[in-house]
């Protein structure tokens, strides 16, 4: 099969197609042929070696994919042969026309979520549940700002706090993400690209600031989000890409409570639970990955710059 390989850290073109052999499934593995593979910008930072987790050289990037059952190993019993599904992690990897997973690592895509869909489900709406719900603790009723709105993970944010009867608010660098943030159920935006942006929650919330924020870019924004939440309000760092100054008395005034996702240290009864409330969503169509972008297999290297690019627009997939 062909493979995207890296046999050296460093810049996206160190990510080169080459012929490797068909993985086997084990005992509890599946294998599946992959339609669409998702782009992370984890998958970036792992590939530049600045990432604390390095994998061994050579590896295949990639955790996120959708496709159909090709083979099941011994005991595998959880999926069939020839049904379509997205994965949430490989041990092969994902930009990959195969990828060899465990069992528990294969979910059902629902019919009329289509392939490339499935490639954007996992990192994306696993974390936005995990930081609105999980941590966050979201109520109806409540108002959310999504800080970071029109990418992955935002998107994800804006579609399942809607369907869950939140306020939002995201916001978007360019004017055709946040017309893209406002048809996922966004209430309203904000330009991110704009100083003083924040200022314009006051009129939105009179003047009483937001419950929750999901920070995506929390080493340009903490300081100034902890000044526009609300008393005991909640914020999650999802994104960081550097250091920051706050002032901790915006915290105490508030009793707010500052807190951070990380989908590795979710427990196995919290993914159970998640992975439940993802189907419901697909399901019954609150949850639609947007695909902005689909690109071959061989351009990788093309689809990790434009993730790092900025002026995001849903999701990147690779198509092999
Ligand atoms: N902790 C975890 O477990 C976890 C899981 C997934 C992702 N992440 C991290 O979370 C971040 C977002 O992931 P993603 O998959 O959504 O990436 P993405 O698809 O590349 O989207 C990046 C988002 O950040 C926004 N952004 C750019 N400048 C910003 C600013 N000044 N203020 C606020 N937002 C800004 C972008 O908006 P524009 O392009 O419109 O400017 C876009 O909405 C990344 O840093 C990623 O590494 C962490």
């Amino acid at each position: 099969m062909k493979a995207i390989r890296v046999r050296e850290f460093g810049p996206p073109e160190v990510m080169k197609p080459e012929d490797v052999p068909d993985p086997a499934p084990g005992p509890k593995q599946v294998l599946v042929k992959v339609k669409a593979a998702g782009i992370n910008p984890v998958d970036a930072y792992v590939r530049s070696g600045s990432y604390a987790r390095k994998p061994a050289l050579p590896y295949t990037p990639g955790s996120d994919a959708a496709g159909v059952v090709e083979a099941v190993g011994a005991g595998a019993s959880r999926v069939a042969i020839g049904e379509r599904v997205y994965i949430s992690g490989t041990s092969t990897g994902a930009y990959a026309e195969k990828a060899l997973c465990e069992e528990n690592q294969v979910h059902r895509l629902p019919d009329g979520v289509t392939f490339a869909q499935g490639a954007a489900i996992n990192i994306p709406y696993a974390t936005a549940y995990r930081a609105l719900f999980q941590i966050a603790k979201a109520m109806p009723g409540e108002t959310v700002l999504v800080h970071g709105a029109t990418g992955g993970v935002g998107v994800a944010a804006v579609q399942l706090a809607r369907a869950a009867g939140l306020i939002v608010i995201g916001t978007g660098g360019t004017e055709r993400g946040r017309e893209l943030v406002m048809q996922q159920g966004a209430h309203c935006t904000l330009d991110h690209g704009k100083g003083g942006h924040l200022e314009g929650l006051d009129p939105l919330t009179g003047g009483r600031g937001v419950d929750i924020i999901v920070e995506m870019l929390a080493n340009v924004n903490l300081d100034t989000d902890l000044k526009v939440l609300a008393t005991k309000g909640r914020l999650v760092v999802v994104g960081s890409r550097g250091r920051i100054e706050i002032d901790p008395r915006d915290i105490m005034s508030r009793e707010a409570m500052v807190s951070g996702v990380l989908l590795f240290k979710m427990a196995e009864h919290e993914e159970a639970s998640l992975r439940a409330a993802l189907s419901a969503g697909l399901e019954n169509g609150t949850l639609r990955p947007v695909v902005g972008q689909e690109i071959p297999l061989t351009a990788a290297a093309e689809a990790h710059l434009r993730i790092m690019a900025g002026g995001a627009f849903g999701k990147i997939v690779l198509v092999p």
